[in-house]
């Protein structure tokens, strides 16, 4: 076991998610967000990260039907799947690294909810060219802003605004909109939040 895979998988088999700082009880901005790429229902949709986020659980109830949820911990996917019960079926589960990850389709919406900021150079790297590959129309990239932490389940952090992420993501994506979140930790501390929603340019 690599030493990333090994961090998340202590958390997803030793906390509950009400103490996880990152859980949410609605994902409203990202399902904001997704309603504006204006996609149809049956695009396929990728979650990075999605560790026990909720998120697929509001995308299947409204009616998206091409879902897919990364996540490096196998632990975290379990629990995921055990919540959604019947309905896991319905979704596609993927557990990787996120920068070894080798799609076998496209993906017309990619969503990433604090996972990019912990990427390092080299990593953003793969990361990025995988994007390129396999994401033909919507990025929607979310990470702590520079009002936020330093530190996200005590890894180290890259905080971003939308102009950083919009300056290594571009010419391939332009920035559509981007917006800020105050996240209320289930411990009632705050987080900022930065969302941005990208669109692939035509060639
Ligand atoms: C801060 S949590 C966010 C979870 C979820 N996106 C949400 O918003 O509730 C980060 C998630 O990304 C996963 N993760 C961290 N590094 C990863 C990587 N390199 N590849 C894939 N998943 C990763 C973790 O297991 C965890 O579920």
């Amino acid at each position: 076991m690599n030493n990333k895979r090994e961090h998340w998988e202590n958390i997803y088999t030793s906390k509950k998610s009400d103490e996880m700082s990152w859980t949410q009880n609605h994902p409203t901005k990202s399902l904001a967000f997704i309603q504006k790429a204006n996609i149809s229902k049956d695009s396929a949709i990728i979650d990075i990260g999605g560790g026990e986020s909720q998120l697929v659980d509001h995308l299947l109830k409204l009616g998206y039907k091409d879902l897919t949820v990364l996540d490096i911990s196998e632990q975290a996917l379990l629990r995921a799947q055990e919540r959604l019960g019947k309905k896991a079926k319905n979704v596609n589960w993927i557990c990787s690294d996120i920068t070894e990850f080798k799609p076998d389709k496209k993906y017309i919406l990619w969503h990433d909810r604090a996972v990019f900021h912990f990427l390092k150079q080299d990593e953003i790297m793969k990361y990025l060219e995988i994007t390129s590959n396999y994401v033909t129309k919507n990025l929607i990239i979310s990470t702590f802003s520079k009002e936020g932490p330093m530190k996200c389940s005590g890894l180290s952090i890259q905080q971003y605004n939308a102009e950083d992420l919009a300056i290594l993501i571009h010419p391939e994506y332009h920035l559509l909109v981007s917006e800020s979140e105050l996240h209320t930790t289930p411990f009632n501390t705050n987080q900022a939040f930065m969302y941005c929603l990208f669109e692939k340019a035509m060639n």
